[in-house]
């Protein structure tokens, strides 16, 4: 297979322009301000807040506009919305774009699997009913118009609701009628969740039945699954989740081609860095609890990680959790 000698290719979706191929999948509790932001030094293609809840926006939650805290180093930067109503949706665009005035992209939710969301009819509920699914798109499409902002709206689906049920192509045809600028699909059912394998077939199927761009999804942990993803499947981007973290410089080794082994060094002090991050933004009692399954994940594959692991479990405060990483040297 022969391979472009940079993955860099500028897809522009109205007026946002996807440099790099690698972006960040969302991920709720995992991927927030702190965590964005240590990507962003890796250059990343695209950033997606954790999902956001409709309703939480209508109802003015602190705790729901908290998941909307940014910076400029993440750009572009998506809000993605989870809801199942084309009412709510229009109104949290409306809402959002009149709070915000750096939201780049709107990303709608068709694909979380989690019980407490599907029970309310979102996330991947939504794939069941394509035309529940178009008019949440149009929705989100017609109250980005309204305000006059040409600002794209995207949409993340899996590959269907069960085996028997693979809609995904039928879902993005839709979606794209309904105005979407492009479709991230995660190549696994929302029966699977997250076991059993990843249909690439599925993603080159969307890759075909759609004119907008694609991002591929699932599974990419190294520069050469991310480069079999765009082989494979012909999708235009990759989103990157799980394989993120404790490692976000898959986004420079994914961009470069390269396959670079990280020093040291360099680990202990983005997980520094990552710590401080998480304590300033989120104070210093929560930010060491949400630390701790970060460091965990930097762990992975250290010699005497488990005890390491141990030692990061046991801290009390930011200052213990810091001195934990510099012995790492
Ligand atoms: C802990 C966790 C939280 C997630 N939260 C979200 C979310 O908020 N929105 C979303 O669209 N997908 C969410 N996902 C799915 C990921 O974006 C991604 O589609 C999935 O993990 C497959 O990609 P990966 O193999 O690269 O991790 C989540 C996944 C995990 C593991």
């Amino acid at each position: 297979m022969s391979f472009e000698k940079n993955n860099i290719k500028n897809i522009k979706i109205g007026n946002v322009i996807l440099k790099n191929v690698a972006t960040l999948a969302p991920m709720a509790g995992v991927t927030d301000r702190a965590f964005r932001e240590i990507c962003s030094e890796f250059g990343v293609g695209c950033f997606t807040s954790e999902m956001v809840s409709t309703k939480g926006l209508i109802y003015d939650s602190k705790k729901t506009f908290s998941l909307i805290e940014h910076s400029n180093l993440e750009r572009p930067f998506a809000v993605q919305l989870f809801g199942n109503n084309p009412k709510d949706f229009y109104e949290s665009v409306n809402i959002l774009l009149n709070k915000y005035q750096d939201i780049d992209i709107i990303d709608i939710n068709m694909g979380c699997p989690a019980t407490k969301i599907i029970k309310e009819n979102s996330g991947s509920a939504l794939m069941k009913d394509s035309s529940l699914c178009g008019q949440i798109v149009k929705s989100c499409k017609d109250s980005v118009m309204k305000i006059n902002k040409n600002i794209p709206v995207t949409v993340k689906i899996r590959a269907g609701w069960d085996n028997n049920n693979l809609n995904a192509p039928e879902i993005a045809k839709i979606c794209e009628q309904s105005g979407a600028d492009l479709i991230t699909v995660h190549g696994r059912t929302r029966q699977q969740e997250y076991s059993g394998t990843n249909n690439l077939d599925i993603i080159k199927q969307v890759k075909n039945s759609v004119n907008i761009p694609v991002i591929g999804n699932g599974d990419i942990n190294s520069t050469e699954t991310a480069n079999f993803m765009l082989e494979y499947t012909n999708c235009d981007l990759i989103a990157i989740g799980r394989g993120a973290m404790g490692n976000p410089w898959i986004f420079k080794n994914i961009n470069q081609n390269s396959n670079n082994i990280i020093s040291m060094a360099e680990k202990v002090r983005v997980m520094k860095l990552h710590i401080n991050k998480l304590c300033e933004y989120k104070s210093e009692e929560i930010g060491i609890k949400e630390a701790r399954k970060h460091i965990s994940a930097y762990l992975k594959n250290f010699p005497n990680a488990c005890e390491f692991r141990k030692k990061v479990f046991s801290t009390q405060t930011k200052q213990e959790l810091l001195n934990i990483c510099e012995e790492l040297i």
